[in-house]
């Protein structure tokens, strides 16, 4: 299974995203996540990106482009993947298109979660993630069961991200309905779009989805 999950800044793609990941046995392939891999690891791609994420503004379509199309040779995504986060421009839709053709790969599904922005604050702001194994946390939706204690993997340690800030979230969001939101009509006029309910808890999002999964 193949498919592309879209949508603002906190509007739950990562958290859907591993939830299918354990259900389905599929790969998340998450730009961002990639990108600030590359930065931590002050790669080249990680040394030009660390200001435009910082500052909340979009990578170049050439470098996520190139980075998506090498991680989806690899083995562990034979079986499916996830793309949460990209493609993010109407040039990177279509060069997934045409990669994904030369591959002689196509997608499943183009899942919308659609979320109001007054709550897309609240949501970044309050999100951490464990620093050992990724998993995704928040201050007050979705704590771990034992206060500072990882549920997956027991790490203690816990890190936020720097451009989750009410500030940097506002030109994420400008980036968005400029470079982002006409994917929606795109995958809409091509018989694609699925879209759900953001604005529901966790588990009840998590059971839209699979319902759309279910049907393609
Ligand atoms: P990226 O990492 O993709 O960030 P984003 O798109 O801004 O999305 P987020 O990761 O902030 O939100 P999410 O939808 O994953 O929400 P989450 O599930 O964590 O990109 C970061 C940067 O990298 C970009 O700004 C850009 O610079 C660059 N970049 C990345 N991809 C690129 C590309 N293709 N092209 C160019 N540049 C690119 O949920 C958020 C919080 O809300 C969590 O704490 C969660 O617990 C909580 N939550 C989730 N769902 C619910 C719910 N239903 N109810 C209540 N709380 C919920
Ligand atoms: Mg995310």
């Amino acid at each position: 299974m193949r498919l592309i999950l879209l949508g603002p800044p906190g509007a739950g793609k990562g958290t859907q995203a591993q939830r299918l990941v354990e259900k389905h046995g599929i790969v998340q392939l998450s730009t961002g996540d990639m990108l600030r891999a590359a930065v931590a690891a002050q790669t080249e791609i990680g040394k030009r990106a660390k200001a435009v994420m910082d500052a909340g503004q979009l990578v170049s379509d050439e470098i996520v482009n190139q980075i998506v199309s090498e991680r989806v040779d690899s083995d562990d995504c034979r079986r499916g993947f996830i793309l949460d986060g990209f493609p993010r421009t109407l040039a990177q839709a279509d060069a997934t298109e045409t990669m994904l053709a030369q591959k002689g790969m196509s997608l499943d599904a183009v899942i919308e979660i659609k979320v109001d922005d007054d709550v897309l604050v609240d949501r970044v702001s309050g999100r951490y993630t464990c620093a050992n194994c990724g998993a995704g946390y928040h201050d007050t939706n979705m704590k771990p069961s034992v206060d500072g204690v990882c549920d997956k993997c027991g790490s203690a340690e816990f890190k936020r991200r720097p451009d989750d800030n009410a500030e940097t979230l506002r030109t994420r969001l400008q980036a968005y309905y400029k470079e982002t939101s006409p994917l929606i009509g795109f995958y809409y006029a091509k018989g694609m779009l699925s879209s759900v309910d953001g604005m529901a808890d966790i588990d009840d999002v998590t059971a839209e989805i699979e319902v759309v999964l279910a049907a393609v």
